[in-house]
């Protein structure tokens, strides 16, 4: 079975590396997207442990050279609908169409629901329907540089986001960017870890979860669910057995914020995902640190100008670069939409690259490859 798993944009190499991790071949890797192949069972085991990606779909059907809507029919009706669609569910189809000549979404949508209808319709079915309650089949017609994708989401809601967040805060960082950036971190879990400027605490919470080994989705629903794809117990046995591979031990992660009331809500998030062991609560402003011994690793995502205006917002930064500068051996990560920081810290020392944090972009700053390890390397040389 071919797969396609999407991620935002940076994250494929370490996407990959995660898909490679697991000895399945990957066939292609593109912007944000990484096509692999392997048997269907991986459905389960690929949406329970996601960390860094959004959505998981199965390859029904693809072509090259799909330039007109007839040709997208014919690709659709002649997909094995009735091997997936085998009980009568609402189908949502969404599209999206990049540099191709077949480029309104509202059309392609159309056309493929109309060919998966004509080909599987009968009166028992209640195809058209959009009933919320019902689990969705939602095909995805993806087109790029003419080639066209009839893809079946097994996900269904994006996978960043978490569901222990019941409260955040203004400029959460995305979860998946947040585990991608501890993966990269290369901490090691029996040594400290700060987050000092921690929010709702999504980076120390997904750093205890990759820490004590929890599957990020161990309490959701899927999409892939009730839909005989797979044999019948196989994804409850396998949560059964992510749970019995969560390590009980604690670990050191320090999360401060200047700001009690997100700590609080912070404190309630931490609960939820099951990792408040493993959290040390402070109340801090982050310049008391400059008086400290700060060791092992950190990863941050500071206030950017943009929403908080009345901080003096450079000289943070300034402190921020004393704090790294003085503690020689920390391991750090910062994520930043701060432009100006450029000015602050000692670029030459330091490794600088853009991302997105959800459709805002920003920067992550981190020390050069030199100092880093054999393992970060390969992800950031994709
Ligand atoms: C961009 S937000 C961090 C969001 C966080 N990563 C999350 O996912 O929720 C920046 C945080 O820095 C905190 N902050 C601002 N000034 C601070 C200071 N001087 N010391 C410590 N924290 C500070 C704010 O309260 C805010 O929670």
């Amino acid at each position: 079975m071919k797969f396609l798993l999407t991620c935002s944009a940076w994250l494929e190499s370490i996407a990959k590396s995660e898909v490679i991790k697991q000895w399945w071949t990957i066939s292609e890797v593109k912007d944000r997207l990484v096509f692999f192949e392997w048997e269907k069972e991986l459905i389960a085991k690929l949406n329970l442990w996601s960390r860094v990606w959004n959505k998981l779909y199965i390859v029904l059907n693809e072509w090259k050279n799909i330039d007109t809507f007839d040709k997208l029919y014919d690709l659709v009706y002649n997909t094995d609908w009735k091997k997936y669609l085998n009980n009568p569910y609402p189908i949502v189809t969404k599209a999206t169409s990049i540099k191709s000549i077949i480029s309104s979404t509202p059309t392609i949508q159309k056309i493929t629901k109309k060919a998966i209808v004509d080909k599987v319709t009968n009166k028992s079915w209640d195809l058209m329907l959009e009933d919320s309650n019902k689990p969705i089949f939602e095909v995805f017609s993806f087109f790029i540089e003419d080639s066209a994708y009839i893809l079946l989401n097994t996900s269904w809601e994006t996978l960043y986001k978490r569901w222990y967040k019941t409260d955040t805060w203004e400029a959460p960082i995305k979860e998946s960017l947040a585990a991608w950036i501890v993966l990269l971190s290369n901490w090691r879990f029996q040594d400290n870890f700060y987050d000092f400027t921690c929010g709702s605490w999504t980076i120390a919470i997904e750093a205890a979860m990759i820490a004590k080994n929890i599957a990020p989705w161990i309490f959701r629903h899927f999409s892939f669910e009730n839909r005989n794809l797979l044999p019948n117990g196989y994804f409850d046995n396998l949560k059964n057995e992510a749970k019995s591979k969560i390590y009980s031990k604690k670990y050191n992660i320090i999360a401060s914020d200047i700001d009690e009331d997100i700590l609080n809500k912070a404190k309630i998030n931490a609960k939820n995902a099951k990792v408040d062991d493993s959290i040390t609560f402070i109340k801090k402003d982050l310049r008391d640190y400059k008086n400290e011994k700060v060791s092992w690793t950190l990863v941050s995502n500071p206030p950017y100008w943009l929403r908080l205006k009345n901080l003096d917002i450079k000289w943070l930064y300034r402190d921020i670069n004393i704090i790294l500068d003085k503690n020689k051996d920390l391991n750090w990560w910062i994520i930043t939409a701060y432009t100006d920081f450029d000015n602050i810290i000692n670029l030459s020392k330091y490794k600088k690259r853009k991302l997105y944090n959800w459709n805002e972009m920003c920067y992550f700053y981190s020390k050069k490859f030199e100092t880093n390890t054999k393992k970060q390397k390969k992800y950031f040389n994709k």
